[in-house]
């Protein structure tokens, strides 16, 4: 265990002020560089554009649902797709918030019709996508599509959108498309701040509410123009199923805390929960930070055969309230000593959420203090266990020390009592 006076703690502080500083002045001059940045900001009218968007009402929380990729890849087809929608509603997750079923690469032929419209693949998905979205909206869930602001998709079997932007919206929207994830594969060297606002135009023309998706890997710092553009925005390279990728992305995603809120989300990748790669407590890390970060929770793994473990995870309602709190402010990692870190944020009805993260070999005793939460020092609360789903039989005052096992984490709900 390690005991740290005030001294270090003051120490640990001022090292993450000087790296946050850091960030900002290295986006800064990242932000403020090219010229086409420059022109892209004055003729999108920032607050009038993030006033319409936020008008398709479709982020006041972090979306959640399914998507294909991690652990499909481009091995998907229409009867999967709707196997899968089966699943969400027969496993329970419809129930607790899970509505978006998303298609992602592969799902449309190598070329555009002689219009230029998009065809669907016609060896997997033969029936057409206007077809599985009426079957998916029939569930009382929504259907989510992929797209490229490139030539081609990042597989390079099918077409991007870039130059096709208001056709494709349109076709999308005609389909009953709910949601779109945009990629930046093949993207020929324009800048995402020219080209993602192209399809937001495009979107918002379309005639139907579509979640926008930016999926632009976190080069360009989205966080910082995201808000304007898209409902969410990818902070981060793509996710593997091992600890060491999930928490160095969870670690990337963190640095932008400060420009998630209501309407547009930092989004590190979709979740692989029960995709093989972890342990149980590894998982329910990766679970933790993301509901505590507002993430979308987008599950990754196959719902058609998921295990009681993975549901258990999956379906924790009062993580997923954590998550889908009203006051949406992404918590951030409030102290760090060595592997051990408290990551906290406020929640609506002056709560607070607290995570506990053990990323050490050992078991160690962790403790957060209140004065590093936000809360006044000798302020009296009820501490509610998030994963064991009852409330601690003391009320701590001042801290909450707990034993956290290596790779694994405790999450708690403070509320003061006095
Ligand atoms: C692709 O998916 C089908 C049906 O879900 C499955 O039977 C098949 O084994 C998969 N193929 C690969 C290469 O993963
Ligand atoms: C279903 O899950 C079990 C256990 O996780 C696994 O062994 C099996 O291969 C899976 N079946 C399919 C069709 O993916
Ligand atoms: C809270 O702490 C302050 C300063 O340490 C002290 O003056 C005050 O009496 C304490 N209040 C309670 C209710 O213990
Ligand atoms: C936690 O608070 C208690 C008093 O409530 C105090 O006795 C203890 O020293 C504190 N622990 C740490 C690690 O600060």
């Amino acid at each position: 265990m390690t005991m740290v006076g005030g001294g270090n703690r003051r120490r640990v502080l001022i090292l993450s002020s000087a790296l946050l500083l850091m960030l900002i002045l290295l986006v800064e001059a990242s932000a403020g560089g090219g010229e086409g940045q420059g022109r892209i900001y004055k003729n999108i009218s920032p607050e009038g554009e993030r006033r319409k968007l936020l008008a398709n009402g479709l982020a006041d929380t972090p979306p959640m649902g399914w998507n294909s990729w991690n652990h499909f890849g481009c091995n998907i087809s229409e009867s999967m797709i709707r196997e899968t929608a089966d699943a969400i509603v027969s496993t329970g997750l419809a129930k607790l918030g899970y509505k978006y079923v998303n298609i992602d690469d592969c799902w449309a032929e190598y070329t555009r019709d002689q219009q230029g419209n998009f065809v669907a693949r016609k060896s997997t998905f033969p029936s057409g996508i206007k077809a599985l979205a009426d079957y998916v909206h029939n569930k009382g869930l929504k259907l989510g599509i992929y797209s490229d602001s490139g030539s081609m998709t990042c597989s390079k079997t099918m077409p991007g959108s870039l130059g096709y932007e208001e056709q494709d919206a349109k076709m999308f929207a005609s389909w009953g498309i709910d949601y779109l994830k945009y990629d930046n594969c093949n993207n020929e060297g324009l800048k995402p701040t020219i080209r993602y606002p192209i399809m937001t135009r495009a979107l918002m023309n379309a005639g139907r509410p579509i979640f926008f998706s930016l999926c632009e890997w976190g080069d360009m710092h989205p966080a910082l123009w995201g808000s304007k553009i898209g409902n969410s925005w990818r902070t981060t390279n793509d996710i593997t199923d091992t600890w060491l990728s999930m928490m160095y992305i969870a670690d990337m995603n963190e640095y932008y805390a400060d420009y998630a809120r209501p309407g547009g989300w930092n989004d590190p990748d979709m979740l692989e929960v029960g995709n093989g790669g972890m342990t149980k407590d590894e998982y329910i890390v990766h679970f933790s930070i993301w509901a505590i970060s507002k993430a979308p929770l987008l599950i990754g793994c196959d719902v058609r055969n998921v295990t009681k473990e993975t549901l258990d995870i999956l379906g924790n309602t009062e993580v997923i309230g954590v998550n889908q709190d009203k006051l949406g402010v992404q918590a951030k990692k409030v102290r760090m000593e060595g592997d051990l870190e408290v990551w906290a944020g406020p929640l609506s009805k002056y709560r607070v959420v607290v995570l506990m993260v053990n990323r050490g070999p050992a078991t160690s005793l962790m403790t957060a203090h209140w004065d590093d939460i936000g809360l006044p020092p000798n302020t009296t609360v009820i501490a509610r266990d998030l994963w064991l789903h009852k409330a601690l039989r003391q009320r701590p005052v001042g801290n909450l020390s707990v034993t956290v096992a290596s790779h694994a984490c405790k999450m708690f709900i403070l509320k003061s009592v006095s």
